[in-house]
C-alpha cells in the first residue's frame, strides 16, 4: 500500500516512521510512504503556503492553490482504489472500522492541515473526506496523519507478525480487548485469574469473552450500544 503526506513539516515524520512497525513493513516492502513538502509547490520568493480569513478572524487558513497543485501533481489521474483525505478535527471521526475501510485502497494521500485549518475548497472539492482522529484540536494535521497511518499499515498482511494479533484485540469485535496477564502467576499478592492457567482452550475462550465484555460496560459503555453491528 503506498501512503503520501502533504504537509509543511516533511521532517516531522522522521520520527514515527523511522522506526517500529511502520518501518519495518516499509523496508520489506508491504507499504512506502512519500513525504511532499508543501511549499514545492508555492511560486513566490517566500514559498507562501497561508493567508488571512476573509471575514476576519484569528489565524490563517492554508491557501488552496498549492494543496490543489500538489494534489493534481502527484496523482494526475484520480481513481477509486486513490483516496484524498484531508486531516481536520471537523472531520469523521477516524476508528478500527474505518482503519479497515481504508486499507481497501491501494493508495492514500493525507493533507495535513496547519494553521487554523484550509480554505474549505481542499474539503469541498479536492479532498475524498475529512478526517479527525478525535474531537480536540491539534496545532497540525501531521500527529493526526501519523496516528491513521500507523493504524492502517498494522492491519496490511504480515506486518503485525500474528494475523490473530490484529483480529483479536481492541474494537475488532465491538468490544475493548479482554484483559490479559504474564508471568509471574502471583505478584505482590495480586494472582492471575485461575481459568487461564491450565489448558482448558475453550473455557478460556469463554472466560475472556465474558471479562472483554465487563470491562468494556465499564470503561466504555458506549461503545456496547452498537454492539449488534458486530453481530
Ligand atoms: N488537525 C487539528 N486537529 C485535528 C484532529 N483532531 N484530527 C485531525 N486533524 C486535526
Amino acid at each position: 500500500m503506498k501512503f503520501h503526506l502533504l504537509t509543511i513539516f516533511p521532517d516531522f515524520f522522521e520520527g514515527p516512521f523511522r522506526q517500529g512497525v511502520v518501518a519495518r513493513a516499509a523496508q520489506f516492502g508491504a507499504l512506502e510512504i512519500n513525504i511532499h513538502d508543501l511549499r514545492a509547490w508555492t511560486h513566490d520568493l517566500h514559498r507562501t503556503v497561508d493567508d488571512r480569513p476573509f471575514g476576519g478572524g484569528e489565524g490563517m487558513l492554508l491557501k488552496p492553490e498549492p494543496i490543489f497543485e500538489a494534489v493534481e501533481s502527484i496523482w494526475p489521474v484520480r481513481t477509486p482504489n486513490r483516496k484524498v483525505i484531508l486531516m481536520s478535527p471537523q472531520g469523521r471521526t477516524f476508528t478500527q472500522r474505518i482503519a479497515r475501510e481504508l486499507l481497501e485502497h491501494d493508495e492514500l494521500l493525507l493533507i495535513c492541515g496547519r494553521y487554523e485549518g484550509a480554505d474549505e475548497r481542499v474539503a469541498e472539492h479536492l479532498a475524498d473526506e475529512e478526517l479527525s482522529i478525535g474531537d480536540y484540536v491539534l496545532s497540525g494535521g501531521e500527529l493526526a496523519a501519523a496516528v491513521v497511518i500507523d493504524a492502517v499499515a498494522r492491519l496490511l498482511p504480515g506486518v503485525v507478525g500474528n494475523r490473530d494479533s490484529t483480529v483479536n484485540e481492541s474494537f475488532e469485535e465491538g468490544t475493548l480487548d479482554c484483559p490479559q496477564w504474564t508471568r509471574p502467576a502471583e505478584f505482590r499478592g495480586w494472582k492471575v485469574p485461575e481459568v487461564l492457567l491450565g489448558g482448558n482452550h475453550a473455557g478460556i475462550r469463554a472466560w475472556r469473552k465474558q471479562a472483554a465484555l465487563e470491562k468494556t460496560r465499564r470503561l466504555r459503555p458506549d461503545l456496547l450500544k452498537n454492539l449488534s453491528d458486530f453481530a
